[in-house]
């Protein structure tokens, strides 16, 4: 099987953590290793995924920051940023984000009586180009079933957001052998009807894994991902999934600096999923740059 490159997708997943005097501080961080190493941050694609109640402040800063360094890059090339139209400006803005955001979750549907719920529509609208459904602490913390989650899917993608989907064994499944045809059988009932969907990012996250500080071995991640693509190309020959689906696997659970380079140098690991390590910006940007130095071609 060989694989094309594509610049790893790494995911800060602050849970139900932060504010807002840790989320200025967290992106004046970022914003600073960003100047100091652009040239690294744009070997790859970093994502922040807040509390929903963060995401319109994080995204005004995110897209004032970004305007700047628009405008000072045209400087330097003696264009004006007046002389492109809105929608040129529109486009650069949404290609040149310097951190991209996401949700950490979302209603499978777009509007009504549905306290507490948030609608797919209005997080693309705050921003939005991601979001992360069927993490497993809303799976085991508000019972999320694999139809739900399916529905959620379905909802997300048709309102322009990209799906993170997140999956992952029990230790009990792992101990007791079935933890393969658990993972197929959640791939497939989360997607697997689902024609219309054309990328997903599929995060291998172990429940065991998450939080812990216990990790699985590299050849353990390894026979995941490959189940992950064999899942896949079974819908696709099933023609119960798009053909042309494109498909990234990121691994998730107790990511760090000291572990981020060899998980990432695994075969179709794409990318990184990070809770507790991505509310450190030191750490987070540590991983950033380990990440934009991996050369699998
Ligand atoms: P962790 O969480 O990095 O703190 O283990 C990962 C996740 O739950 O996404």
């Amino acid at each position: 099987m060989s694989k094309q490159y594509k610049k790893p997708i790494i995911i800060a997943n602050w849970k139900m953590n932060s504010s807002f005097e840790h989320c200025e501080l967290w992106l004046d961080g970022f914003f600073n290793n960003f100047y100091q190493n652009s040239q690294k941050f744009r070997n790859i694609t970093t994502i922040i995924c807040p509390q929903a109640v963060l995401l319109d402040f994080i995204d005004s800063e995110i897209m004032d920051e970004s305007l700047e360094n628009i405008e000072q890059s045209m400087a330097e090339h003696n264009y004006k940023i007046n002389n492109f139209n809105e929608k040129d400006i529109d486009r650069l803005l949404i290609d040149e984000k310097i951190i991209k955001i996401g949700s950490q979750d979302c209603s499978p549907e777009l509007e009504g009586s549905f306290t507490g719920d948030i609608s797919p529509k209005i997080l693309y609208e705050v921003g939005c180009e991601f979001v992360i459904l069927g993490h497993s602490e809303r799976r085991i913390n508000h019972n999320e079933s694999n139809e739900l989650i399916s529905k959620k899917i379905i909802s997300a993608s048709k309102n322009n957001l990209k799906v993170i989907l997140c999956i992952g064994e029990t230790m009990n499944a792992r101990e007791n052998g079935s933890y393969k045809q658990f993972i197929k059988d959640q791939i497939i009932s989360s997607i697997g009807n689902n024609k219309d969907l054309s990328s997903i990012i599929i995060a291998y996250e172990p429940i065991w894994a998450i939080g812990t500080g216990r990790i699985p071995k590299n050849n353990e991640i390894f026979e995941i991902n490959e189940i992950i693509k064999m899942t896949i190309d079974y819908l696709k020959k099933q023609e119960l999934i798009s053909e042309n689906l494109d498909l990234s696997i990121i691994y998730g659970g107790s990511v760090n600096s000291e572990n981020a380079k060899s998980i990432l140098e695994i075969e179709w690991t794409d990318g990184l999923l990070i809770g507790k390590s991505s509310l450190d910006i030191d750490e987070f940007a540590k991983i950033c740059l380990i990440s934009s130095e991996i050369n699998k071609q």
